[in-house]
């Protein structure tokens, strides 16, 4: 069987340092892949060939190729809820796609150019809010995939920004919503409320108290024109009060995770235009052709998605670090935990049976250089062995910051040949051989010894274009994708965050006094009897809004 056979080569080679494989030459090339102008290098891992071989056989016996090939035909490959797995055609105005019968290009070109003409009106002032003056802000309220995608990417292309300037509301916290509208004009602001399903607890919530603020400061009949709504249900939209005109939808074939391809990426295409929204999607189209054509080794996503089952399911390393040096991606690790862990943490297989290896790793990160003076120490020195990802552009945006630019390289290359390399207690003691002699030479020294032989990818990419985000969003898709296949499991349901939800709305009434608390377990019971007897909880300091909006929701 070939898991078991991975497992014997990592057990053979558990002792084997990663600079040995570099012996025999060639290996940084061999053990690389190149697609869309990007480098991905996996040589500072301990894959050989022979495991490398195995990988492969794995993704095979899995049936990637067939399921790859239902995903992109628009086959129901989400069995437990019945749906195709489509976002790729969002990107890609040229889809043969079908859905039960029905081509799905036309449907999502005429939406992407209804969403063009809408961005670009605004962005010339041709829409703008009632009382006359141009749009200036947009908040974005929306949580999970209706938030990170357009956060993420919002931010990561602020060099093409100039448009209308972009604000996120995901969190119930009041803290959030209050903190982003109190810093805005109501007479400027464009609100549009993302969810796929239009009942997330969160952001019905906000959207609520978005209104309240808006309809404060512009009354309410102008409040009402001030909305767009970008979800899956109409019928729901239109009862929050949106206009037909102001709705854009998508079909239940999108994952939330997966659709900042399509008007979930309003936001997006209001800051950066359509001519660049439409470069994003050429590059996760791109991505996708690579990801259908390139040979075993030659494709990057499968690639990628091997080292992570080798890391995690054959080397048993519990997590995985994204380390982006560019600043601008300091919300890809977010996005990618969702991403990733939302698709690949489960514990069932698609047939209903348990998932017998372990399921997606703990997935974390921050850019560099920040992370380097946080968490870097225990990544060298710690006991745990944590595989580390680094990406990073050739060039960066700023020419006049070209020093900076050099300076962040040579840290993300250094990082990885730290952590790759080590340093032993022989070569930490020659470096203190003139300070300290005997026990103490040795006593100091201990605490400049690094392991090494920690494993690291690098995904080398030209400079963070929109067309490059594309490609990099989509590389990380269909890396998921390949894990899930050879894993078993759907990556594209999510039955695991609902009995956390279906709690929040049981206790809510419960922390308004209105409920008893009994039938809950003995420690939620205490703490929310502290809650009521230390503080003021009631009714009254709900917003005034909730009980319009709440009406009905789960
Ligand atoms: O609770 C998880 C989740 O369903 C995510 O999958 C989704 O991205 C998020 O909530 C928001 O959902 P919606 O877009 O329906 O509001």
């Amino acid at each position: 069987m070939v898991w078991d056979a991975l497992r014997a080569n990592h057990g053979r080679n558990v002792d084997r340092r990663i600079l040995e494989l570099f012996d025999d030459g060639g290996r940084a090339d061999d053990f690389s892949v190149r697609a869309c102008d990007m480098l991905l290098d996996y040589s500072k891992t301990g894959i050989d060939r022979e495991a490398r071989g195995l990988l492969l056989l794995l993704a095979e016996a899995a049936g990637l190729d067939e399921r790859r090939q239902a995903m992109f035909s628009g086959a129901a490959i989400n069995e437990t809820e019945a749906r195709a797995a489509l976002h790729s055609a969002l990107r890609d105005p040229d889809s043969r796609a079908e859905v039960e019968g029905t081509p799905v290009a036309p449907a999502t070109g005429a939406t992407l150019r209804r969403m063009e003409a809408f961005a670009e009106s605004v962005r010339a002032g041709h829409i703008g809010p009632p009382a006359g003056q141009r749009y200036t802000d947009v908040i974005n309220i929306g949580i999970g995939g209706s938030d990170l995608g357009p956060a993420m990417a919002v931010q990561a292309l602020t060099p093409y920004g100039g448009g209308l300037d972009c604000h996120f509301v995901s969190n119930v916290d009041g803290a959030h919503v209050n903190d982003v509208t109190s810093r805005l004009d109501p007479a400027t602001t464009l609100a549009i409320v993302v969810s796929k399903t239009f009942t997330t607890a969160e952001t019905m919530a906000n959207a609520g108290s978005v209104r309240d603020w808006l309809a404060a400061g512009v009354g309410y009949e102008n409040a009402a024109t001030q909305f767009v709504a970008v979800s899956s249900d109409r019928a729901r939209t239109a009862s929050f009060g949106v206009t037909e005109a102001m709705v854009f939808g998508f079909e239940d074939w999108v994952g939330g995770r997966f659709s900042v391809w399509g008007p979930v990426g309003l936001s997006v295409m209001l800051a950066v235009g359509a001519d660049r929204f439409r470069e994003f999607l050429a590059g996760g189209a791109a991505m996708d052709a690579h990801f259908r054509t390139a040979a075993g080794p030659d494709n990057m996503p499968l690639m990628l998605a091997l080292v992570g089952i080798w890391h995690n399911q054959i080397c048993g390393y519990a997590t995985r670090a994204v380390l982006p040096y560019e600043q601008r991606l300091a919300r890809l690790p977010a996005y990618l935990q969702q991403l990733e862990m939302e698709s690949n943490g489960k514990c069932a297989r698609i047939d209903g049976a348990e998932l017998t290896e372990h399921s997606c790793p703990v997935v974390w990160g921050e850019p560099g250089t920040n992370g380097q003076h946080a968490f870097f120490q225990l990544i060298h020195q710690g006991s745990r062995v944590v595989p580390c990802e680094f990406m990073v552009a050739r060039d960066g945006h700023e020419r006049q910051f070209a020093h900076h630019h050099r300076m962040l390289l040579a840290n993300c290359l250094a990082q990885s040949a730290a952590l790759l390399r080590g340093r032993s207690l022989e070569e930490a003691k020659a470096r203190l051989a003139g300070a300290y002699e005997g026990e103490e030479l040795e006593r100091w020294a201990r605490h400049r010894v690094f392991p090494g032989n920690r494993p690291s990818i690098t995904l080398i990419y030209p400079k963070l274009t929109p067309r490059v985000l594309g490609q990099i969003i989509a590389l990380y898709e269909h890396r998921v994708f390949v894990e899930g296949t050879i894993l078993g499991i759907n990556p594209f349901d999510q039955w695991g965050v609902e009995l956390g939800k279906e709690l929040a709305s049981r206790l809510e009434p419960i922390l308004a006094g209105k409920g008893s608390v009994e039938g809950e377990d003995g420690s939620t019971q205490a703490l929310v009897r502290h809650l009521l007897g230390s503080r003021e909880i009631d009714g009254t300091e709900t917003g005034p809004h909730a009980s319009r909006v709440g009406d009905g929701e789960t």
